[in-house]
C-alpha cells in the first residue's frame, strides 16, 4: 500500500500472525497521512498505536546501524491526536452520555 494522494485507496486489509507488522504498517500508513493533513480515525482497541502522539527516539542500536551504511537519521516526530475513551477518563469523551 502507498500513501501517495495520487495512489492511495479507500479500503484496505492488513493481515499476518502474530509479529509480523500489522500494526507497525497501519501507524506508517496513519502517520504519513497525518502529515499530508488527512484526518484518520483507528480503533486500537488494544492500544497498540497511543505512542502516535509521542517524539520517538533513534536508539543506539539503530543509530549505530544507520552510521554502518551510511544513512541518515530520520527526524523522530509526533502526530497530533486525540485518545477517544468511552468513559471519558483517559481521553475525549464520548458524544453519548
Ligand atoms: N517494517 C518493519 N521494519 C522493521 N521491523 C519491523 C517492521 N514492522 C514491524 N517490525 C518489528 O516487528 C515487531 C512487531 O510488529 P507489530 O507489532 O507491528 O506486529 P503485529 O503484526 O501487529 O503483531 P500482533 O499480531 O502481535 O499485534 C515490531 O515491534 C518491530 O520491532
Ligand atoms: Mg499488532
Amino acid at each position: 500500500m502507498c500513501c501517495c494522494p495520487r495512489s492511495r485507496i479507500r479500503h484496505g486489509l492488513i493481515t499476518g500472525a502474530t509479529g509480523t507488522g500489522k500494526t507497525i504498517t497501519l501507524q506508517t500508513l496513519a502517520e504519513n497521512f497525518s502529515a499530508r493533513g488527512v484526518p484518520v480515525f483507528m480503533a486500537d482497541v488494544k492500544g497498540d498505536l497511543t505512542g502516535i502522539t509521542q517524539t520517538g527516539k533513534i536508539g543506539d542500536k539503530l543509530a549505530a546501524v544507520l552510521k554502518e551504511r551510511g544513512l541518515d537519521a530520520p527526524a523522530p516526530t509526533s502526530c497530533p491526536a486525540t485518545l477517544w475513551d468511552v468513559f471519558g477518563k483517559s481521553g475525549h469523551r464520548s458524544a453519548r452520555r
